[in-house]
């Protein structure tokens, strides 16, 4: 096993901190395809039940992975399809698909001997690093924009022991600095332009297959920093190269309207460009310049799929469908996916024969705030039985 250059084909080994090429490419680990195991067995789906195909021991994990997939009837019905899933990755220890990536990334610091991580983060990515480190037992470091962080994420990286950074700046100029701390300072770089990262997140690929037995159709999920896109493409394309599967399915990555360098790119059929002041209301997806670009366009590209954006108004529709249709609640960023669906069945770019999954990334309760926005919470009533009983009929 080792890593290769996605950009000019160039080789590392894999005991040596390196997180891009010398050209500047972004990096990928290729991993011995014929000397994985059959596991896909449908039964005990836990990430670390995939080991054979990823490339470190398991050194340090929280029970990560195993995330419920639903079949989501009711919206089926709204949405007019044979075959919805939701893959639920808010059941994760920390609330996100980060923890897939984290539980890799980590015992590959402590592998390479680093003692400190360090990552830019819109929130989850920080809860997670944060709490790995400390079952490691290492030193968190982590810069985010200031003030745009959801309450939840915050408090679960402060309280894992992080030391937090906030600065005048958005996510990607957080990137930016971290990416120079890490190399100058010596720091282990936790984004996901870490291709080991991305070796934890593309299990949600094998866990899709192993829950249903086929691959379905289409994959539609939110993109930020394009990694997890990337990511879950690579599990799948692993996948049919060990010959376990033959068909691959098309990926659907969903942008937030105001954070959408890449989909307004692919809509737009022109080459990608930084988007300067990405807003949304999904702070997840706040990026203007995912460091992934590149792979995730490849993924799109290469399985047929396509990129869409939609409004914040969809998003939180769809947050509050998915809540009181399924009760299924996830945060902003994650019901871009199904915001996104319903869009791409009103365009008829999804047709209603199509089998389709949903990733839903984080869980609701991160990002409590925002529905505080959207419900009213009712006044208290005076604590009488004619009250209740008035209210009640
Ligand atoms: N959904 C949620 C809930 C996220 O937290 C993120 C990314 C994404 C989707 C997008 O995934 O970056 O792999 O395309 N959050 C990062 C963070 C950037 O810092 O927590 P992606």
């Amino acid at each position: 096993m080792h890593l290769k250059c996605v950009e000019c084909g160039k080789e590392y080994p894999m005991d040596e901190v390196r997180y891009t090429c010398d050209c500047g490419g972004l990096l990928e680990a290729v991993i011995d395809l014929d000397k994985v195991e059959d596991v896909f067995d449908g039964r005990d789906i836990t990430l670390w039940k995939y080991q054979s195909f990823i490339p470190v021991k398991k050194r340090i994990s929280l029970k990560e992975g195993g995330t419920p997939l639903y079949r989501v009837r009711k919206i089926e019905h709204v949405a007019v399809m044979r075959e919805l899933y939701v893959k639920n990755e808010g059941a994760n220890p920390t609330g996100s698909f980060k923890d897939r990536g984290m539980t890799v990334a980590i015992s590959k610091a402590l592998e390479l001997g680093m003692k400190k991580v360090i990552c830019a983060s819109t929130g989850n990515t920080a809860a997670s690093m944060a709490a790995y480190a400390s079952a490691a037992g290492m030193e968190s470091y982590v810069i985010i924009p200031e003030g745009k962080i959801a309450l939840g994420k915050l408090t679960q990286a402060m309280i894992y022991g992080a030391k937090i950074l906030p600065i005048k700046g958005n996510f990607d100029d957080a990137l930016n600095l971290v990416m120079k701390a890490s190399s100058e300072m010596g720091i282990y770089l936790i984004n996901s332009i870490n291709p080991f990262r991305l070796e934890g997140q593309k299990t949600i690929a094998f866990e899709i297959y192993d829950a249903l037995g086929y691959v379905p159709d289409n994959i539609v999920l939110p993109v930020g920093n394009a990694g997890n896109i990337s990511a879950i493409w690579k599990g799948f394309r692993e996948l049919r190269d060990a010959g376990f599967i033959e068909h691959l399915p098309r990926m659907i990555g969903i942008q937030a309207q105001g954070a959408a360098p890449l989909a307004s790119a692919w809509k737009e059929k022109r080459d990608y460009s930084p988007q300067p002041s990405p807003e949304t209301v999904a702070t997840a997806i706040r990026i203007g310049n995912p460091v992934n670009w590149k792979k995730a366009w490849r993924a799109v590209k290469e399985s047929g799929g396509f990129l869409e954006t939609v409004s914040d108004e969809e998003i939180l529709m769809a947050q509050k469908l998915l809540a009181t249709k399924e009760g299924i609640f996830v945060e902003p960023a994650s019901a871009a996916s199904l915001a996104g669906l319903l869009k791409l069945r009103e365009q008829g770019e999804i047709s209603g024969g199509e089998s389709t999954v949903l990733i839903t990334t984080g869980h609701g309760l991160k990002d409590p705030e925002i529905v505080v926005r959207i419900i009213k919470i009712p006044e208290a009533i005076e604590a009488t039985e004619e009250m209740i009983f008035e209210v009640l009929r």
